[in-house]
């Protein structure tokens, strides 16, 4: 459909990645009731389908977060807290929901600016895991797919706040042109059952 982009996971295959992650936490924290936190906006996709699969009474809460990248230390991975936890989560069980990591240096600095809150536990479930790329030490409990070094779109994950919505999920093979034309994937989003209708 693009020369830009290929489809990596398909719709089916992350909605399988979906539920045996699902089935996984619900097992793990059977009796208990943990706090899901997800990091806006990525995550949210992924953690919206999560959630109605995990059979437990869980709550959620949400943090946004932006990196010091442009003309800072991009390498850091310091970031700045832009909207906070609305709760305490002091002696909870705390999991984080990721859509993708990649250096894990934006994820290790957040977790240590939660374990000073001093929760009861705290682990990570990452949908997609860049894996070669990862920098510090990072104790990834659950995780979806390991994802290969790619530019990567679709089930939250945006270029330029686009594609968010796609439910599968594409390599980007070309990301010079996909900077030319931002608009390059749109047949994707088109293409979508009860998507948008092609442009005639
Ligand atoms: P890290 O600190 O390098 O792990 O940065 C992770 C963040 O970079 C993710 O939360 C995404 O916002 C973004 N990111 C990394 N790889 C991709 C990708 O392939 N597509 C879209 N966003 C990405
Ligand atoms: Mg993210």
């Amino acid at each position: 459909m693009s020369d830009i982009a290929e489809v990596l996971y398909t719709e089916d295959e992350v909605q399988e990645q979906v539920g045996a992650l699902a089935q996984a936490i619900t097992d793990d924290y059977g009796g208990r009731s943990p706090v899901l936190i997800s990091v806006l906006k990525g995550g949210v996709v992924f953690l919206a389908d999560l959630v109605r699969r995990i059979d437990l009474p869980l709550r959620l809460d949400f943090m946004s977060i932006s990196s010091y990248s442009e003309g800072g230390d991009s390498a850091s991975g310091v970031v700045r807290i832009l909207k906070d936890l609305d709760h305490d989560i002091g002696g909870e069980e705390v999991l984080i929901v990721e859509d993708i990591i990649d250096t894990g240096l934006t994820l290790s600095y957040l977790m240590s600016a939660l374990w000073a809150r001093q929760p009861a536990s705290l682990e990570v479930c990452t949908l997609l895991d860049k894996s070669v790329r990862r920098i510090p030490m990072l104790d990834i409990r659950y995780r979806g797919f390991d994802c290969p070094d790619r530019f990567v779109v679709g089930y939250g994950l945006d270029y330029a706040e686009r594609y968010r919505n796609l439910p599968f999920i594409l390599a980007v093979t070309d990301v010079n042109a996909l900077a030319d034309q931002p608009h390059a994937l749109d047949p994707f989003v088109a293409a979508v059952p009860g998507g948008p209708a092609p442009a005639r």
